[in-house]
């Protein structure tokens, strides 16, 4: 018999025998950044996540700073939506003029911007629409233009959120046309059509106007087809590729991280963190150690970067 338990038998034996260990700089932390002023708005859905004003987001980026995590993805809820989106690439749109305002305050935070036009569509879709079809080809330039206008106004990186075929290629290629080759892609390559993004889709004004999302979004039942869409990412030169969500997914993540020498991304989306959220306001779970796990079991999987609402609270339970 093998005595594994020699191993646990107490605290300093078992620190050093932890194979995954977390750490602030895992993770990236998403901020809602919403049109207006004086506003601090509690998203009813995601207890401890709020919308911002522009003139109140100190508040948060102080934590973020103090915390030094690995950075946060901005995301913008516009105040004007047309069918274009093209509040998403304005010059002074929310999203950019957000970003021009943390990089010129907090230069050392680092800035990933999602790229999607949801949140700027008066259809709520992730690409320009023509009756019931969401259109793929003509939905590339406004991506590119939206990634060409978030990178000028001083984002660090882009991420790719809307699951049309061959966006990592074209913004690539208008990153590096506009001078920024040195700005790199997240790409969102496995992006399931997921019951876990309600809670977010009240937080960012995103849910469609009519139908689903999933004749671009992937179906949860494909695994196989995760890898391919992954492949095609990298093959288009994503810098690091993502698996979306997390917990449901962690086989597809592992599978990923075998499969490709590649950094990985996992986003712990908005569901899985009210679910814990709900839970643990009951006192039916202990949040501390259910967040850790969860967290842990993430990068135990494979991800190199966590995208999760916990972010801050981890830091701090970390120390
Ligand atoms: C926009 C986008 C979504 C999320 C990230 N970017 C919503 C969606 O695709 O409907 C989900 C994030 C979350 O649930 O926390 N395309
Ligand atoms: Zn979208």
């Amino acid at each position: 018999m093998y005595r594994f338990r020699r191993l646990r038998r107490d605290e300093r034996v078992r620190a050093m025998m932890q194979e995954t260990r977390l750490h602030p700089k895992d993770f990236i932390y998403p901020i809602f950044v919403i049109e207006g002023e004086k506003i601090r708005h509690p998203v009813e859905s995601m207890p401890g996540v709020f919308q911002y004003s522009i003139d109140c987001l100190d508040e948060i980026l102080e934590q973020v700073k103090a915390a030094d995590i690995g950075g946060i993805m901005l995301f913008g809820i516009p105040q004007y939506k047309d069918s274009q989106g093209s509040q998403a690439y304005a010059q002074d749109g929310i999203t950019q003029r957000a970003v021009r305002f943390i990089r010129e305050k907090y230069p050392e935070i680092y800035i990933v911007v999602d790229v999607c036009l949801c949140e700027y569509t008066s259809h709520g879709h992730c690409g320009m629409v023509c009756g019931e079809e969401i259109l793929n080809d003509e939905t590339l330039p406004y991506l590119v233009k939206m990634a060409v206008s978030l990178a000028e106004a001083g984002a660090d990186m882009v991420a790719p959120s809307d699951m049309m075929d061959g966006r990592v290629a074209a913004i690539r290629e208008g990153l590096d046309r506009a001078g920024f080759t040195q700005v790199p892609i997240m790409a969102y390559s496995a992006k399931f059509a997921s019951a876990y993004y309600g809670p977010f889709r009240d937080a960012a004004h995103s849910a469609p106007g009519f139908g689903d999302r999933k004749s671009y979004q992937m179906d949860c039942a494909n695994g196989q087809e995760a890898l391919r869409e992954i492949r095609a990412d990298i093959e288009e030169g994503a810098d690091l590729v993502m698996v979306k969500p997390a917990l449901a997914y962690l086989d597809v993540l592992k599978e990923a991280a075998l499969t490709f020498a590649m950094p990985l991304a996992v986003y712990n989306v908005s569901g899985e963190y009210a679910m814990v959220k709900a839970a643990a306001a009951n006192g039916w779970i202990d949040e501390r150690r259910i967040v850790l796990e969860n967290l842990t079991a993430m990068k135990r999987a494979g991800a190199k970067i966590i995208i999760t609402y916990h972010a801050l609270d981890a830091v701090r339970w970390l120390r």
